[in-house]
């Protein structure tokens, strides 16, 4: 990617503000490092949302497979940010836009798995220590480079930036996905010991610390991870002490749920920190008794809260058909959008 080991000089049209695209990087991620309100959401060339106009200028496309990038674009000179890397200085066309502003610029650090362990039969956590300070808000995302694995992936950290704790460490909660390449290194190559890239922070899904409502967080399946984040940035922020935090985790069969414990450990836990579970398998494994909620955890929030979930502020996180029926729900609720924060897992 982006190989001639040379910086190069991009230019917004619209505003003659510029940025330095270092080598090795690519437009997105380097916009956001300067500050530079580049609108994204995934970062991984799924969603689409990163792109902009190509005025002057070339350009090396990272992975020209990407999803996000189709056909019409092409044609119309209009590429991912995520997946392009200048090959000379350009000019681009973007809008930026101030909900993008980064609140902790990206930085590219390393860091050195240090320990995991099992959460279910295919979760686990994975701590890194990173060679480098990287403030992060609960929520919040990192890009990891995976040896051997084309591009990067998109993880959530599990943990919060406690300011002061050295050495810095990311916890990362990941569902091993089936031929999954990424999962595939994480699980079965990544040894204690070993060294990868990772950069981050990225995502807008963070815990909006000004806002004294009380939370329902979703998580279903492997959107564990910023849902207990955001819980745990909950508990230890002052400014929400009368907050209540709802947390509901949807699983397909009882052997899926998880996050219960992870509560319990929070000051707070049974006043105002409350967790619930929901499975949608109807027929729930033989091993385990289950006493929790049945059906999927957008129609669980809607019996669980109702019309009272106009009054919170929602966070969630998991696979995009749960993302999609969360929204289509919460819409016919009526929720106002300015409460409702996630970014999807593609
Ligand atoms: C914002 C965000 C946060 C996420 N957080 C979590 C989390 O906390 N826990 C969790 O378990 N999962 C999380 N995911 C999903 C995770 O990033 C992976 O998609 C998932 O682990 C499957 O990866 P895989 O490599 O095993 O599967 P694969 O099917 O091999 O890869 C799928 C992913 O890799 C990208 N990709 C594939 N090929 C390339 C390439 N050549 N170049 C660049 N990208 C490529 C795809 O866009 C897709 O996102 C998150 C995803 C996003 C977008
Ligand atoms: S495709 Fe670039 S941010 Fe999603």
């Amino acid at each position: 990617m982006h190989s001639d080991g040379h910086a190069h000089r991009i230019t917004l049209a619209s505003s003659d503000q510029t940025f330095v695209c270092e080598p090795g990087d690519v437009m997105l991620r380097s916009a956001l490092r300067t500050g530079i309100a580049f609108p994204y959401e995934c970062n991984v060339g799924a969603c689409g949302n990163c792109k902009f106009e190509l005025i002057e200028g070339d350009v090396e496309v990272v992975w020209p497979e990407a999803p996000g990038w189709t056909a019409k674009d092409r044609e119309r000179r209009r590429y991912l940010g995520c997946q392009s890397a200048p090959r000379g200085d350009c000019t681009i066309k973007m809008r930026p836009s101030a909900h993008y502003a980064p609140k902790h610029a990206p930085r590219r650090v390393s860091g050195t798995l240090t320990e995991r362990r099992a959460i279910t039969h295919d979760i686990e956590e994975f701590r890194f220590t990173l060679s480098d300070n990287m403030p992060f808000e609960p929520g919040q995302y990192a890009l990891l480079t995976l040896p051997g694995v084309e591009g990067q992936r998109a993880y959530s950290m599990s943990n919060i930036d406690e300011g002061i704790v050295e050495p810095r460490e990311l916890h990362f909660q990941v569902r091993r996905v089936p031929n999954g390449r990424g999962t595939g290194v994480l699980f079965d190559t990544l040894d204690i010991g070993m060294r990868i890239d990772i950069d981050g922070p990225y995502g807008m899904a963070y815990l909006r610390r000004d806002v004294k409502r009380d939370i329902l967080c979703i998580a279903g399946g492997s959107g564990l991870a910023p849902m207990i984040s955001i819980a745990r940035g909950v508990a230890a922020e002052p400014a929400l002490d009368g907050v209540k935090l709802h947390f509901l985790y949807g699983g397909r069969t009882p052997r899926d749920v998880c996050g219960r414990d992870m509560l319990e450990a929070l000051p707070g836990w049974a006043e105002r920190l409350h967790f619930q579970a929901a499975v949608s398998d109807v027929a729930p494994d033989s091993e385990t008794v289950w006493d929790g909620h049945v059906g999927f955890v957008h129609t669980v929030a809607e019996t669980l809260f109702g019309e009272k979930l106009r009054d919170m502020e929602i966070y969630f996180a998991g696979p995009p058909a749960m993302g999609a029926a969360i929204q289509r729900a919460l819409i016919a609720l009526k929720v106002p959008f300015e409460q409702v924060h996630f970014d999807q897992f593609y």
